[in-house]
Parts: C-alpha cells; structure tokens; sequence
C-alpha cells in the first residue's frame, strides 16, 4: 500500500482519495480551498446523452460506465439523485432539429431518447412554456455536486498544505490550473452558473435550445420535512474560452435568464439567489487526462505523479469512474487509452495547428 497526495479537493480529486483510502492507501489531499473551483460551479448532470457530441463515441462508452456507478455511488455518500430523466427541448423549428439531431446521434451509437411532441411534453411536464417538441432522456440524471464534496470531504483527510508529508505517489486533480510542469495541459473554458429558488420547479432536467440559445435546468429534490416548500434549480451554463479571471458578466446571466424563463416561464417569481462562474478545465482534445503524466522538460520528479485532469463538462459525471482508474492504475499499472495523458506528449510533438480539437458547439 502507498502514502499518496493527492493534489485537489474538487470532485475529482476527493473521489480518487476516498477510493484510494477504500483500498487501503493511506492518503492526504491538499487544497487551500477546498471544494471552491468547478465542483463549486457545477450542476451535477449525469448526462451521458445530452453531453455526447460527435466524434465522442469513445467518451461515450466511458461517461456510460461511469453514469452506471453513479446510483450505487450516490446511495452510498448519503446523497440524492434526481432519477425523473431529462427533457431535451426546442423552443422553435431551428431549436427542435438541434433536438432532433441529438437524439439521432445518441440512438446511432446505442443509448435511449424518445422523441416527444408538444402534447406529450405538456402532460410529462406541466410547467414547460411554449415549445416545437422534444425528447426525454431516461438516463440523464442529476447529482447535488455540492453535497457529493461535503460527503467526500468528511471521509478523507484534507490539509491547506502538505508540510512534511512524505509520500510514495502524487496525484494531481487540481482542475483548470494544474502545477507546473503540467499548466500547458488544461486551459479553462469558463462556465457561468446562476442558482434559483423556486416552490414551482420542473419535475425533470429541461435542458435545450432557445432561439440557438443553449440552456440547462436541473432541480434539486425536495428535502424531505423541510419547512421550506422551496427548491434550488440551478440553471446553466455558458461556455467561453478565454484568458481572464472567470468572472461572472451581465450578458451571460441575462441570456440564461432569458432563455430558462422561455423553456419554464414559472421561474420568473423564482427567488435569484447566486451567480457563479469557474472554468472548466479543459484539455486540448476535450478529453479528460487520467493516469501517468507525460514526461516534461526539466527535473525528474522525486516521485510518479498520476494525473485526474481534464475533465471539461463531465467531472461530475465521470468522478467514479476516475476515482476507479487512479486506484486501478496504482494495483495494477493499467491505464485507461483513450485517456492516457501521454498521448499529450504526441500532441505536443504535431504541428501546433493540430493541437486543438475544434470548438465544440455550444450546449
Ligand atoms: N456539464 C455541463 C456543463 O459543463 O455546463
């Protein structure tokens, strides 16, 4: 058994501890500010369907795995999921054929999405206002990712700082900002959330497009005995690359109103109660990083460093999953491909031109 830091109290970087410490590793994580960066951010849509774009069928396979853990993960932290299913919707005919297409691409590589129209969308979801048609995603569910770091953190040992902590393995889960070597490896695509209360939210995930506009819904199930007949839903997100500060702008916050006021005009007397904006860290193929890191100009490090990194829009999604690759690369040397983070090396090696996937549509 190993003594590892792991480097990260986000999501990721807890979940990878907490299994490590399952299994008999003795762990420290460190992080200044625990629980602060996206998972802060983060709606906590288990949305292998709705996430999935073109040419991911590998992610697929992996966010599928990772959404099948999620029940069993869930239950075991003390936390709710949301298992009502997600209703992808278009508000007009430009909006439905985004809808449409979604749902071909996810039946064309195996997953579950039945096509709605309006008449149906209304019974399965009252609250919607007006839209072309839609779909549901049975398998897209939601997690509070708040509550899933909470639940982490009271299992597993976190330290502003490592001071004299000796250990065998480093982990480095630190998000949109890895350490050096690693800083080249993740850029952040920023991500505004807004976060409301409401006593008249949607039984589903809505989520969809609004005039081309992109915009998620998700619902936190009710306390049960709470005096507050209030919930949260968290409505999200934009998505921009960018290089400053991840702040929080006027027009980012006006078009998520705006379109999540279209899809369920209810949430207008609906209490607004924070704004948030993190950045996702993003690798240069969109794909997360998880298992050795790729050698690096300079010195060698005192110990092997494994990366969980990466994770762009699935961090919470696939937080298990990750958690179940770091411990079975440091058992057996296994290394997941597609997400081995040497193939950066190559990356770096192309011609730079090549070295970033192009942009993904705005979802
Ligand atoms: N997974 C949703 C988002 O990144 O906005």
């Amino acid at each position: 058994m190993a003594r590892v830091l792991v480097r990260g109290a986000g999501i990721v970087g807890l979940a990878v501890a907490e299994e490590l410490q399952r299994r008999g590793h003795v762990v420290l994580v460190v992080d200044p500010a625990p629980g602060s960066g996206a998972s802060h951010a983060a709606a906590g849509m288990l949305a292998p369907g709705s996430e999935v774009w073109w040419g991911e069928e590998g992610l697929l396979a992996l966010t599928l795995r990772s959404a099948a853990l999620w029940p069993a993960y869930a239950a075991r932290l003390g936390v709710p999921l949301h298992r009502a299913g997600t209703l992808l919707v278009g508000h007009d005919r430009g909006d439905l054929q985004d809808v449409e297409r979604q749902v071909a691409l996810l039946r064309s590589l195996g997953g579950t999405a039945t096509l709605l129209d309006r008449a149906a969308l209304r019974r399965a979801e009252p609250s919607l206002g007006r839209v072309a048609g839609g779909a549901l995603l049975p398998d897209d569910r939601a997690g509070d990712p708040r509550r899933v770091v909470a639940a982490l953190r009271a299992r597993v040992r976190v330290e502003p700082a490592a001071t004299g902590w000796d250990h065998d393995v480093a982990v480095v889960a630190t998000g949109a900002r890895l350490p050096p070597p690693h800083a080249h490896l993740v850029r952040g695509v920023r991500g505004e959330v807004l976060r409301l209360r409401t006593d008249d939210p949607p039984r589903h995930v809505v989520r969809g497009w609004v005039a081309g506009e992109p915009v998620y819904v998700v619902p936190r199930p009710r306390e049960p005995g709470a005096p507050d007949p209030g919930v949260e839903v968290v409505v999200g997100a934009t998505s921009e690359e960018h290089d400053g500060p991840p702040v929080v702008t006027a027009g980012g916050v006006a078009r998520l109103l705006e379109a999540a006021r279209v899809l369920l005009p209810g949430l207008d007397r609906a209490e607004l109660v924070e704004a948030t904006a993190r950045d996702r860290p993003t690798s240069a193929d969109h794909l997360p990083l998880v298992g050795p890191a790729p050698p690096a100009d300079g010195p060698v490090p005192a110990v092997p460093v494994v990366l969980a990194a990466g994770h762009f829009r699935h961090g919470v999604l696939l937080a298990p999953l990750t958690a179940r690759l770091v411990a079975d690369h440091l058992a057996t040397g296994h290394v997941e491909p597609l997400l081995d983070p040497r193939r950066t090396d190559h990356h770096a090696r192309t011609d730079p031109e090549e070295r970033h996937a192009p942009p993904h549509r705005q979802r």
